[in-house]
């Protein structure tokens, strides 16, 4: 299979596990534990169906979204993810890249290859920096100010990830910080010599460009990575960072990793602007709900005071319809991302972002809505309800001109 027939995400899911060592792939496309919460993002999906509203005129569809100020092209943006370097270099240069092209909004981890102000550079309209808070205030400090100087659009701070979790595919593999080439993972790169040839030319282990400064002059990656793992995760981090971090930082905040519908309240209170509704892709705590299971309490709690960005488990144009129906205002995946940042690089990316665009297109279509955000609770399929409450008797309808019935349930 060539990228261009990959016509959907596990086709992609599938190039990516062709071409990338298993550790590598495992590390990507596992999560914690028994990897519960991981299966427990699609189930999530699963269980909702889309109750189809046809006669209405979908000849034109409008898929954009307004975040934080901004419109953008699709609902669906790019998670933050670290270390991409290693599945292809300049990862997240190409990610910046693609989603400049496709007009939506890719979050650069700070545990990123490159450093902040190279992505900003290349896509200035659409990175927006994903940090954690560390164990060093100073340093912290010193995010925030790299952000400002750089003009950066939207500031994330990532809270999901108190402690390290136990993602046991990477200790089966021995995926260790920083990455190390056993005998084992030698004799299974040489069977993908593509990633071997792009890993070697480009010196092995990528920097983590945004810790260097933090390093001594002249450390290697090896070292940063130390480094960076001596600081995060930072267990004793709490609300009161964040409201530092809130005072430093004027620009749209985002919090990502929120469940709880009080830490909604919370965050919202502080002055974020938006949340990310996240369980981190199921990679931290494997008995947390699945992000959408835990959305309309969180919609419920904070309304329309905070936007609300769902992720974790997207992999489909209906999975951001089902999400919009239950109070997300926009998505983000991940791990898809990293498969086709593997199998393809950039070409990869803008498939993978391009198959998405359309699904989400189809859908608002089949379920005659023109407009993604217009959509809302009344799509979804609920079995106990008769939808008595919601519609009139057709006796009390025959009254009506058919055009002020249908002005009353406009989009
Ligand atoms: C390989 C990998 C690395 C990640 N690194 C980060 C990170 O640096 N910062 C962060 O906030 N989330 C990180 N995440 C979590 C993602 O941002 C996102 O929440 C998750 O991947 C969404 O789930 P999905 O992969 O099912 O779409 C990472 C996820 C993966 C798969």
């Amino acid at each position: 299979m060539k990228t261009h027939q990959a016509i959907n995400l596990e086709d992609m899911r599938e190039l990516a596990q062709r071409s990338l060592p298993r550790i590598a792939f495992d590390f990507i496309d596992g999560g914690v534990d028994d990897e519960r919460c991981l299966q427990r993002n699609r189930e999530a999906f699963a269980r909702h169906r889309l109750l189809p509203r046809y006669l209405r005129d979908v000849g034109q569809r409008d898929q954009t979204v307004k975040l934080l100020g901004r419109t953008y092209a699709s609902p669906i943006g790019i998670s933050p993810t670290g270390l991409a370097g290693l599945w292809r270099p300049d990862a997240d240069l190409i990610q910046a890249a693609a989603a400049r092209e496709a007009d939506v909004p890719f979050l650069l981890s700070s545990a990123s290859n490159c450093a902040l102000e190279e992505a900003v550079a290349i896509a200035p309209d659409h990175v927006w920096f994903q940090m954690y808070c560390t164990a060093d205030e100073n340093i912290n400090a010193d995010l925030v100010r790299r952000a400002i100087r750089a003009n950066v659009g939207v500031l994330v701070v990532s809270v999901d990830v108190p402690v390290n979790a136990n993602r046991e595919r990477n200790r089966r593999n021995g995926f260790s910080r920083p990455f190390r080439m056993t005998p084992g993972v030698v004799m299974d790169a040489l069977k993908h010599p593509g990633w071997v040839l792009r890993y070697l030319r480009t010196g092995g282990v990528p920097m983590m460009r945004n810790w260097e400064p933090y390093a001594p002059k002249g450390a290697s990656a090896a070292q940063v990575a130390d480094l960076y793992g001596t600081l995060t995760p930072a267990p004793m981090v709490d609300w009161n960072h964040l409201r530092r971090i809130r005072d430093a930082w004027k620009g749209p905040l985002v919090i990502k990793g929120i469940l709880h519908p009080e830490d909604a309240c919370i965050a919202a209170r502080l002055g974020a602007n938006a949340l990310v509704v996240s369980n981190h892709g199921g990679r931290q705590l494997d008995a947390a709900p699945a992000s959408l299971e835990a959305l309309p309490a969180i919609h419920d709690a904070v309304g329309e005071q905070i936007e609300l960005i769902l992720d974790s488990g997207i992999r489909r144009g209906s999975d951001a319809v089902i999400a919009r129906c239950l109070g997300a205002h926009a998505c983000l995946f991940g791990r898809p991302v990293l498969y086709a940042v593997a199998a393809a690089g950039r070409v990869g990316v803008a498939h993978v972002l391009q198959i998405m665009r359309n699904e989400v297109d189809m859908v608002l279509a089949q379920i005659g809505c023109a407009r993604y955000e217009s959509l809302n609770s009344g799509y979804l399929w609920q079995e106990s309800a008769h939808f008595s409450h919601a519609v009139a008797p057709v006796s009390e309808m025959r009254g009506i001109h058919l055009s002020v019935a249908l002005a009353s349930e406009a989009q």
